[in-house]
This record gives structure tokens, C-alpha cells and sequence, in this order.
């Protein structure tokens, strides 16, 4: 069954004195997960954000293989920032910006954006392993702020377990789903056509579904216009 973390370095699991957390998922799936960003956003440049970045590893090895690409991090777990600003600092990249806190389950989620000090216009927004550890809300407001803050072409990829057609594609999937709503009946694996319905609200369309192992799935969405 598939494992989850709510908050980093709570399981006993010692970090590094810096403060950087280990995600031992990150080591089994951040090849497929690049591979699939990209496939999209290679030649690019602009500014990405990654929301709920977790430990921050992500952000690191996507900065390092698409180095054209400003990315913000961002979290809010005040640990996780913590990590992520300790990854940061670690691997030298400078085209990493300091974490950003932001709380997906408000749809105006990047205030900076708004007031200028922050991300210009999006060419990405990376989620990871997110919205079914958390209420529907967050899926509802990261697609809500996706449609406002990506530019017309910038892209969503949305990584994790999903259900299709309302049935779970393994099931490794049900079990994990049942763990999930047994530990908070607001969360739970999502099906892909409610996700697309909220991104077609915003403004999104589904472009891929690119089959990840271990039965996760990369949903990749357009902002039209
Ligand atoms: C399972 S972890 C995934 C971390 C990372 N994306 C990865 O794949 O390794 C879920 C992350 O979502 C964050 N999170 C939970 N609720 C959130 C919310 N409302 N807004 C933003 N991030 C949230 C948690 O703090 C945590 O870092």
C-alpha cells in the first residue's frame, strides 16, 4: 500500500543538522516525475511554483535539470519550509527562490504575485502528493489560483493516485484510499474528471495523463487563452 507523510521528520527519522528532510518516496519517484516536467517545460524559462514542495527535494532536482526556469517553493508546514530553505541553501542553485508560505485552500494564494514582490506571470505550477492528503478544498483552490496566476499556455502537473471513471486503478489504490478516510473522511484519492471538472473552471484543459509507477498518474492541464 502506498505510504504517506503529513509533516517530514516527525516519523522518528532523523534530518540533517541544517535542517533538511528526507522523504524516502522522493528517492523511488522523482526520476518519473522530472521526466515528465521535462518532456514540457524543457527550452522554457519564466518563473514556476511548486505548492506543498514538502521537504524540498523536488524543487532542488527540478531546478538543477531545468535550470532556464526560476522555481518558488512553497509550504505551510513551518518545518517543511525550514527544509526547504535548508535544500535550498545546500545545493547552491540560483534558480531557487526562498519558500514561499502559502496555503492552497485560499484561492488567492500568492499574495505576492499580487502585490509585486513575489513570481511574475506562471509558466508552471508543480503539485505533488497533495490533494488527497488534504479537503477538497485545496484541490479547489489550487486550481482557482492556477487559472489566475499561470500566463496563457502555462502549465499544472498534478502528481499522485487517482481514481478513473470513479473506480481505483489498482488495488494498492482502494486500500490507500480507505487508510486516507479512516484517518480524515475529508481526504481521499480523486477521481481524474473531478479534478478535470475544476480545472475546466478555471480555465485549464487536460492535455496528458502520463502513467507513473507504482499506479500514479501525472495529470498535465494548459491554461487556455
Ligand atoms: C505528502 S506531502 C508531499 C510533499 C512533496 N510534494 C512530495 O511529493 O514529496 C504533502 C505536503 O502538502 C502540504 N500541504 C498540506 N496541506 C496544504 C495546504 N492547504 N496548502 C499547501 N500545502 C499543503 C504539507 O505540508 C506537505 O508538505
Amino acid at each position: 500500500m502506498a505510504e504517506y507523510v503529513v509533516e517530514f521528520g516527525r516519523d522518528g527519522r532523523a534530518g540533517e543538522a541544517d535542517g533538511r528532510l528526507d522523504a524516502p518516496a522522493f528517492h523511488r519517484n522523482h526520476q518519473a516525475i522530472r521526466a515528465v516536467l521535462v518532456q514540457f517545460l524543457a527550452g522554457k524559462s519564466g518563473d514556476a511554483i511548486e505548492v506543498g514542495s514538502g521537504t524540498g527535494q523536488h524543487v532542488v532536482d527540478l531546478a538543477h535539470h531545468l535550470p532556464d526556469i526560476t522555481w518558488w517553493p512553497s509550504d505551510l508546514n513551518e518545518t517543511h519550509l525550514q527544509s526547504i530553505e535548508a535544500w535550498r541553501a545546500y545545493s547552491k542553485l540560483a534558480n531557487i527562490r526562498a519558500p514561499l508560505r502559502i496555503d492552497l485552500s485560499d484561492p488567492c494564494w500568492c499574495p505576492e504575485m499580487d502585490g509585486g514582490h513575489g513570481p511574475g506571470e506562471l509558466v508552471a505550477v508543480f503539485c505533488a502528493n497533495v490533494i488527497h492528503i488534504a479537503p477538497w478544498r485545496v484541490a479547489e483552490g489550487l486550481f482557482a489560483g492556477a487559472g489566475r496566476y499561470l500566463h496563457g499556455g502555462g502549465l499544472v502537473f498534478l502528481y499522485g493516485p487517482f481514481k478513473r471513471g470513479g473506480k481505483h486503478t489498482a488495488p494498492s489504490n482502494a486500500a490507500f484510499d480507505s487508510s486516507l478516510r479512516e484517518g480524515n473522511p475529508e481526504w481521499g484519492v480523486r477521481d481524474v474528471e473531478a479534478v478535470q471538472e475544476l480545472a475546466t473552471k478555471a480555465g485549464l484543459s487536460l492535455l496528458e495523463i502520463a502513467e507513473m509507477p507504482a499506479n500514479n498518474l501525472t495529470l498535465v492541464f494548459s491554461r487556455t487563452g
